[in-house]
């Protein structure tokens, strides 16, 4: 292999960044950390530098000047916007797809054909790009009914209807959406698909070409309300292992889902060097992919990075340079389990600059950045609606809760808001 490298660069601001500067810094090769543009947290752990993560440019010769050897890219929006394909192009080596493995996560139409194509099980679909036969379509569907929106809309683009009334409201709001789509898609579709029931589970592949290693299981909470109500969010907390995903499932999702996806890709004709993170929703029929993303999960990436004993950054520069092959996994037994910090009213509008006052460090316990920053007296304030993930590990899932909502209670802030229940499923399977 060759030699680890000596400086990365982490591009994104969020708990999954901070995540995986925590995680890059724990390396025995002890490389010099970045981070750009980063938060008041990672600000405390590595160098940041004031470039947007989707300014493809600026970000290219910031690695250039800071001669950094490697990078890791965080959000989607940078993946789609082509920043390994312009890294490659300066010879800069970078985890994370090029533009065109990207798509995956950016054209839910794209991802769905790949799926039908190759047999990978998923809910069956029609794609429109005009309100009348979509609606003539989802009339002769049973309700509850998915109207999803193409492209990258940041969590917005995806609606459960209940009811016939609402499908046909859905279509006609996310067929509106088109010019407002970020990644410009030509085609400014929308999907219908049939509504799947079960649980989620968030299925992290390291992915180089056609071999992988499949990260420890999670599970996400995506609604704002406890009992999973309210509107769906980045993610509000999770934990590791999800056990409900037994080792003989483990093994149906990596023959039926995982190996298929990863040689589809490669079959595609995609060189596929990053995280693979597939939605996969555990039906009474067997497992069926939601979802695929091009990057780790945020608030995944906090509970499966500290289960790892490996060299995160040997893990991730052995995907980048295509030597992953012969990689085993070595995973801690604990548990690990992160409760999201938010701001009151998230995800809508919600206040900025409360003054965040840590309590004394636990044994355990981390506190994650993501939405944070200093005011002018230097304190740490409220800068986003997902503003901390407060993660523990420990021997027992009962415990790692009982470790990271004493921390979110000791934690003040006038307007923190977070679930109660993060866990709980698995905590009342016991
Ligand atoms: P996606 O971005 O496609 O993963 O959709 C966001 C969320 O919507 C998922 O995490 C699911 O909770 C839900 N969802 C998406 N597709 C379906 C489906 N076919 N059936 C039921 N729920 C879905
Ligand atoms: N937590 C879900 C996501 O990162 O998309």
């Amino acid at each position: 292999m060759p030699s680890l490298p000596s400086s990365v660069l982490v591009v994104g601001s969020g708990g999954r960044e901070h995540a995986l500067v925590r995680a890059l810094l724990a390396s025995p090769a002890k490389p010099r950390v970045l981070c750009v543009p980063g938060n008041a947290g990672i600000a405390q752990d590595a160098a940041c530098f004031p470039v947007a993560a989707d300014d493809i440019p600026g970000l290219v010769a910031l690695a250039q000047h800071e001669k950094v050897a490697f990078v890791v890219v965080g959000p989607e929006v940078a993946l789609s916007l082509g920043l390994v394909d312009a890294l490659a192009a300066a010879g800069i080596p970078a985890y994370g797809p090029k533009a065109d493995g990207a798509r995956l996560e950016a054209s839910k139409i794209y991802t769905k054909e790949i799926l039908l194509k190759y047999r990978i099980p998923t809910a069956a679909a029609a794609f429109f790009d005009e309100a009348a036969p979509a609606i003539a379509y989802l009339r002769a569907r049973p309700a509850p009914i998915v109207v999803k929106a193409d492209g990258l809309a940041a969590g917005k683009g995806v609606v459960v209807a209940q009811s016939h009334a609402e499908a046909e409201a859905a279509v006609q709001a996310l067929l509106a959406l088109r010019p407002a789509s970020q990644i410009s898609n030509l085609r400014s579709q929308i999907l219908i698909e049939d509504c799947l029931t079960g649980e989620e589970t968030s299925i992290l592949v390291v992915v180089s070409g056609r071999d992988y290693v499949i990260l420890p299981t999670s599970q996400d909470h995506k609604r704002i309300g406890d009992g999973d109500t309210g509107p769906n969010t980045g993610g509000m907390g999770t934990y590791s292992p999800a056990e409900v995903v037994t080792p003989a499932l483990l093994d149906q999702i990596d023959r039926e889902i995982v190996r298929p996806s990863v040689n589809a890709i490669a079959d595609e004709g995609i060189d596929f060097r990053g995280t693979l993170f597939i939605g996969v929703m555990l039906t009474p029929t067997g497992p069926s992919v939601l979802e695929y993303n091009t990057r780790f999960g945020d608030p995944e990436t906090q509970v499966v990075l500290p289960r790892l004993e490996n060299d995160v950054l040997a893990l991730l520069w052995a995907a980048a340079t295509g030597t992953l092959r012969g990689t085993t996994l070595k995973v801690r037994p604990e548990h690990a389990l992160c409760v999201v910090i938010a701001a009151k009213g998230y995800p809508d509008a919600y206040p900025k600059g409360d003054v965040i006052t840590f309590p004394a460090p636990s044994s355990g316990v981390t506190f994650i950045h993501a939405g944070t920053a200093k005011n002018a007296a230097g304190q740490i304030v409220m800068n986003g609606g997902r503003v901390l993930g407060v993660t523990a590990l420990a021997p027992s899932l009962p415990q790692a809760a009982a470790n990271a909502y004493a921390a979110c209670d000791a934690l003040q802030c006038a307007s923190k808001y977070f679930r109660r229940d993060i866990g709980a499923r698995q905590l009342q399977r016991r």
